[in-house]
């Protein structure tokens, strides 16, 4: 293990932005990321990076970078209906559900093809598809980076919520999650409620149901939706889809009949972001070297050269039309970095 200083990030955010770090450190195991912290003590700013899927860099970082590179799938406890599997922070993300789709082993097949890593999913609480990673988690092993000292988390002091949980909140930038366990099932009950699927597999000519089937639908419909990152730079939704009253939506309603909106925990409505963004006229339109993509106005990308500011000014601009058509502020769901 060696920290090295000004090294590009460039291959380390899916937006594909050329800025550097002035100290970088991949770490492998435990041991070396107790060390890193020891080390860090002495820097003032420090940011964990996991596949870099979720964050737009507007500046260079002027701080240490480290890269949760812990690896290793296991399945470390089995009942008669369930396998928990262990995966080390580090692990990409797709790589685990190919695992448990090659086991047979259901519950995470919806989320196949997210850009990331398994360290960072509990943070924003991926989802897709009807399914989140809440509905699977059983706990996660996290380092206190203030103390060195690990901490188990169970699923209720996660605290998730849509994209949100306790490390988008109180716990914001407290700890390193380095192993997640997942409470895979072995005859798993199907969400296949979202439309999509339905079609696709339909369409695949699938009559028998598998953990195989969905994955390999979700990945045909990811394909044809959203751009590949290592085609062109982005971080997938940039927006989350936001939450609003009863009464502020039935006054919405009245205005644009054809909203898309879902119904939200607590009697709320959650609006598609990517229709609001269409409506305003963002979808498919190129503004220097960034826009909002063709097939889904909800992904930002970087046509090759953009800056971390640009994207963001494009963001600002976006969100401030949405404001001003349907008086609604929709956040970005990226972590903006500076
Ligand atoms: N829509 C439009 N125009 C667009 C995009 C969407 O009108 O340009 C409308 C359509 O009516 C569509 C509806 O919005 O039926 C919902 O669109 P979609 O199914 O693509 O889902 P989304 O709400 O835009 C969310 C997640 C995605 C996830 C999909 C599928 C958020 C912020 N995004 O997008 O997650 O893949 O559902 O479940 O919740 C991500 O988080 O990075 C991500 C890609």
């Amino acid at each position: 293990m060696q920290a090295e200083h000004n090294v590009s990030l460039k291959r380390f955010n899916t937006f594909g932005l050329a800025v550097s770090a002035s100290l970088f450190v991949e770490v492998n195991n435990e041991a070396e990321l107790l060390e890193v912290l020891v080390y860090s003590k002495r820097k003032e700013k420090l940011l964990v990076l996991g596949g870099g899927s979720n964050m737009l860099f507007t500046n260079d970082y002027d701080g240490l970078v480290i890269k949760n590179n812990l690896q290793g799938i296991n399945a470390v406890k089995e009942t008669d209906d369930c396998v928990f599997v262990k995966a080390g922070g580090g692990v990409t993300w797709h790589q685990l559900v190919l695992w448990s789709v090659a086991q047979n082993l259901g519950g995470i097949e919806n989320l196949s093809l997210i850009p990331g890593s398994v360290g960072a999913a509990p943070i924003q609480n991926i989802g897709a598809y009807g399914v989140e990673i809440k509905d699977t988690f059983y706990e996660l092993e996290a380092i206190h980076i203030a103390s060195g000292t690990k901490r188990i988390f169970n699923l209720e002091e996660c605290k998730f919520g849509y994209r949100n949980s306790i490390f988008k909140n109180e716990e914001k930038g407290n700890y390193i999650i380095t192993a997640v366990t997942f409470q895979l099932k072995k005859n798993p009950a199907f969400n296949t409620s979202y439309g999509a699927i339905e079609q696709e597999l339909k369409k695949m000519n699938v009559t028998d149901v598998t953990v195989k089937a969905i994955s390999d639908a979700v990945i045909s419909i990811r394909k044809s939706k959203l751009p590949d990152p290592n085609v062109l730079g982005n971080a997938g939704s940039f927006f989350k889809n936001p939450e609003i009253s009863h009464e502020e939506f039935e006054s919405l309603q009245k205005r644009f009949p054809t909203i898309v909106h879902y119904p939200a925990p607590g009697g709320k409505i959650k609006l598609a972001a990517g229709w609001l963004i269409e409506q305003c006229g963002w979808k498919g339109k190129r503004v220097g070297n960034t826009g909002s993509h063709k097939d889904q106005a909800l992904v930002l990308v970087n046509y090759g050269n953009a800056s971390g500011n640009e994207i963001y000014q494009l963001a600002l601009d976006i969100s401030a039309s949405v404001k001003e058509k349907f008086d609604v502020t929709i956040s970005p769901e990226v972590n903006i970095i500076s």
